[in-house]
């Protein structure tokens, strides 16, 4: 039987991006289709998504708003792809200007815990053949947004008086970053429409607080992260964010799944938005990216210099601050800097000044640019992701694809997907990029001064970079793996 699954997230691509989920949320449920699912997505209806659907139409009054005056479910598709999308219009939580999450001082709305309970709700509604012509018989949330889905099922059962087998749906809980929880004060659960005894240890409850990203743990049938490293790495009092010890005790439900690559967007050959397309056997173009890009950031127009480039969110996660000090190190051996970033203002500022200070060697772009981003890509040698963890990491996996060796941290989904170039990982061929262990500016100067090191040997250079190519991140290896988990819910 067809596996009706319904994707429930805040982000997609290309209507409204802050950082990876977006590109997952886009791509994961078109690869389920041709692995012969039947995906769609739920979204909130924040004003680019509801500019941006097409063939928008109501589906239904939604019965419950959390505060807002009205709300309704609406049923579109996204234009780039075809992918059915539902909508909740609920203009009063959603069509407010700017960021999802946050007001214009970056605080996160007062109301957040309302705004995203509406999602999970509406999840569990539709599980209840809300739309009386499609029903999920799977419904998978993304990160803590969409962290009630998996309770408001469970609830359904409960409140019938029957077990958990009785929801409406299985669930999968995908988490994309423990670090951020969704923590609410407790006074707030009276609005969230939940069983009174969910409030507990044992459920929502968090450290006296709500936490929607450990309702979601707590209360999906299945929980996914988007690494397998990242999978162990989260049970860790290191890395669990005072979630270890449940994710421990649900060791047997957690499973980490690669996320992948949508080479329709990210691929040297076909990509429109870069100066001149180029491939593993056809390189010359990627000389004439880096050439435009220098010309484009005012860097000195130097073929031979290394160009590291840098694409990221500028967040404590990236550990770009570490890159910051390691700066002087590529500056004296004649590389370049491109980084294109927004966040932390110190960080900004970091970045600004030594563009400042080098304008010939150094560059930097403050903003999200969709365009610069691929551009950085393609005309980079080297793009560094030093993050202090991350989950999977997606920047890495497109450096590959465009021949611009990443340099790693060996953490998470960085430490699954690129393989240092030591003398025995050259010679035995394997070798995609540079990768460090401790997180510690010694370590990545260490990193880097072997990228120079390679970068001076043109043939192993070369070689290295053919074989990052040749990487297959597609996203179908990752597809059939949910598909094989759905099967063992359904
Ligand atoms: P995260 O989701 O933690 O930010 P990922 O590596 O998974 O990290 O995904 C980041 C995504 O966001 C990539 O598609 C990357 O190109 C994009 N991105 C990050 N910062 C910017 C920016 N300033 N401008 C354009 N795209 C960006
Ligand atoms: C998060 C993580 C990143 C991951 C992305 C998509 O933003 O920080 O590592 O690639 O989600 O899953």
């Amino acid at each position: 039987m067809t596996i009706r699954v319904l994707h429930v997230a805040s982000e997609l691509y290309p209507l409204l991006k802050t950082g990876g989920l977006a590109d997952v949320t886009a791509a994961l449920p078109a690869a389920l289709i041709e692995q012969g699912a039947d995906a769609r997505l739920l979204l909130p209806g924040f004003a680019p998504v509801a500019a941006g659907l097409a063939d928008l139409r109501p589906v239904a009054r939604l019965s419950r708003t959390f505060g807002a005056p009205e709300a309704t479910l609406e049923l579109g598709r996204l234009p780039e792809n075809g992918l059915p999308v539902y909508m909740i219009r609920a203009d009063a939580f959603y069509a407010r200007p700017g960021n999802p999450y946050l007001d214009a001082e970056h605080v996160p709305y007062g109301d957040n815990a309302q705004r995203f309970a509406l999602l999970g709700w509406t999840a569990a509604q539709l599980a209840r053949h809300l739309d009386p012509e499609w029903a999920p018989r799977i419904v998978q949330a993304h990160d803590w947004h969409a962290g009630l889905a998996p309770a408001y099922l469970r609830a359904d059962a409960h409140e019938r008086g029957l077990g958990p087998g009785a929801a409406p749906a299985r669930s999968v809980f995908t988490i994309h970053n423990l670090a951020y929880q969704g923590v609410f004060p407790a006074q707030q659960f009276a609005s969230l429409a939940l069983p009174a005894d969910y409030f507990d240890m044992h459920g929502i409850e968090f450290y006296g607080q709500l936490s929607f990203l450990k309702a979601g743990l707590y209360f999906a049938d299945k929980i996914t992260t988007v690494s397998p490293t990242y999978a162990r790495e989260i049970q860790t009092v290191a890395q669990g964010g005072g979630l270890e010890a449940l994710l421990r005790g649900r060791a047997h439900d957690l499973v980490g799944i690669l996320n992948g690559v949508d080479y329709t967007v990210w691929n040297p050959a076909t990509d429109e938005t870069i100066a001149t397309r180029y491939s593993a056997t056809r390189m010359s173009g990627k000389l004439r990216c880096k050439a435009v890009l220098q010309a484009r950031l005012a860097l000195a127009p130097r073929h031979d210099a290394p160009l590291f480039g840098v694409v990221s969110r500028l967040t404590e996660q990236k550990g770009l601050d570490l890159l910051l000090a390691a700066l002087p190190e590529i500056l004296a051996r004649g590389g370049q800097v491109a980084v294109l970033g927004t966040g932390d203002p110190s960080l900004e500022q970091g970045f600004a000044r030594a563009a400042r200070q080098h304008p010939d060697a150094v560059a930097v772009e403050l903003g999200f640019d969709e365009s610069l981003a691929h551009a950085i890509v393609a005309g980079a040698d080297v793009i560094a992701v030093p993050s202090r963890f991350e989950p999977c990491g997606l920047t890495q996996l497109y450096a590959l694809a465009y021949g611009a060796l990443p340099l790693v941290h060996r953490v998470g989904g960085l430490a699954d997907t690129v393989v240092d170039a030591s003398l025995e990982n050259l010679a035995d061929g394997v070798a995609t990029g540079f990768v460090f262990e401790r997180f510690e500016p010694d370590a990545l100067t260490a990193a880097i001064r072997r990228a120079f090191a390679l970068y001076a040997r043109t043939r192993d250079w070369r070689d290295t970079r053919r074989h990052a190519m040749e990487q297959d991140f597609g996203w179908s290896a990752s597809a059939q793996r949910y598909m094989a988990l759905y099967r063992e819910l359904d």
